[in-house]
């Protein structure tokens, strides 16, 4: 297993020789190398199992940082960062040579933020390089919101998870792109689509994406616990799938029907905040459950909750 503490002495050191650590945002936990190295990229791949063509997430610590990497930056790209940075926001911009093919997949973006999370700021801002870092879970799987997700998954590959706590937001970042005067979101996250709005005029969404080139990574089945999720009404779904041991993911009020113990309240008092903040722990304790089918059902469909309902959709995707 990997060592967990709170050594930033240590991240720094082992990241300056290509080794890779995991750490803390306000989303979820990344899996972070530097980003200019090679050798450390190819690790991050390797450790996650992730294919070659899903690009990774270059984390800098300040907007200033990102003229290095980008160029070409719209103004809108600015508005937005000025007032969601730091925060779970990315942003797809032009990228310069010196951002390495092995971060982009060949293409001519590069996907920047500015983590709030204060260990990962300061970590950022001592070293002389930007950190790629992808959730740092197995390809295809769940997304970490704690040091012991992280360790559980992934602990024999690292060697160190820099512990933050509990990730505050608990689902990744808005990602966007600039279309002229327009902003795209390519993946519903951390910031709503509504906040984006106010600040950037209307957007325009192209989060589903089996045939979106863009988002390569943005895969249907993704974000998913190895056991089968229906998304749905559950009082319905429950009629169809009689002699299963059922667990429940529900938002605010408990099945009847369901042994209380079998299912998970993401927010008692209808938080969307507090749902998010629980959704990918949530997911990964229904799966050590003893039970064969998650039922799991839709999230209210604005704020956080139109994200919520993304990752549901694709953790139940066969
Ligand atoms: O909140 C987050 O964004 C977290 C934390 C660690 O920062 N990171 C994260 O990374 O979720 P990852 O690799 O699990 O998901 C990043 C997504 C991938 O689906 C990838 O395809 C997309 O971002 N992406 C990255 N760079 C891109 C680019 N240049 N163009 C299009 N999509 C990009
Ligand atoms: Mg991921």
């Amino acid at each position: 297993m990997a060592e967990i503490g709170k050594d930033l002495a240590k991240a720094k050191r082992l990241l300056e020789t290509d080794e890779l650590v995991a750490i803390p945002t306000e989303t979820v936990y990344g899996l972070a190398g530097n980003a200019l190295s090679a050798k450390a990229i190819t690790k991050i791949f390797q450790a996650k199992d992730r294919p070659f063509f899903d690009p990774l997430i270059v984390h800098v610590p300040d907007f200033d940082a990102v003229h290095l990497y980008a160029e070409e930056i719209p103004d809108l790209a600015r508005q937005l960062a000025k007032q969601l940075w730091p925060g779970p926001l990315t942003l797809l911009l032009k990228r310069k040579a010196v951002v390495p093919d092995l971060i982009t997949a060949g293409m001519d973006t590069v996907g920047l933020r500015c983590p709030q999370h204060p260990l990962t700021l300061e970590l950022l801002k001592s070293l002389a390089f930007p950190l790629a870092a992808p959730s740092a879970n197995p390809f295809g799987y769940v997304s970490p919101t704690q040091p012991e997700h992280v360790d559980e998954q992934l602990g024999r590959k690292i060697p160190y998870i820099l512990d933050g706590g509990t990730c505050r937001v608990g689902i990744e970042s808005t990602i966007v792109g600039f279309e002229g005067d327009k902003v795209v979101v390519y993946r519903m996250g951390g910031v709503s689509v509504e906040v984006i709005e106010a600040i950037a005029g209307p957007v325009r969404l192209m989060t589903h994406s089996t045939s979106n080139p863009k988002a390569p990574g943005q895969l249907k089945s993704h974000y998913a616990p190895r056991k089968k999720l229906l998304l749905g009404d559950i009082e319905q779904n429950l009629l169809r799938v009689k002699h299963q041991k059922i667990g429940a993911l529900v938002f605010q009020r408990a099945i009847a029907s369901i042994p209380r113990q079998q299912q998970i309240v993401l927010s008692p008092y209808g938080n969307l905040e507090e749902a998010a903040q629980n959704l990918f722990a949530s997911l990964r304790a229904l799966d050590k459950m003893d039970i064969d089918l998650i039922l799991a059902e839709p999230m209210p469909h604005q704020g956080l909750g139109r994200a919520m309902n993304d990752r549901l959709r694709r953790a139940a995707a066969e």
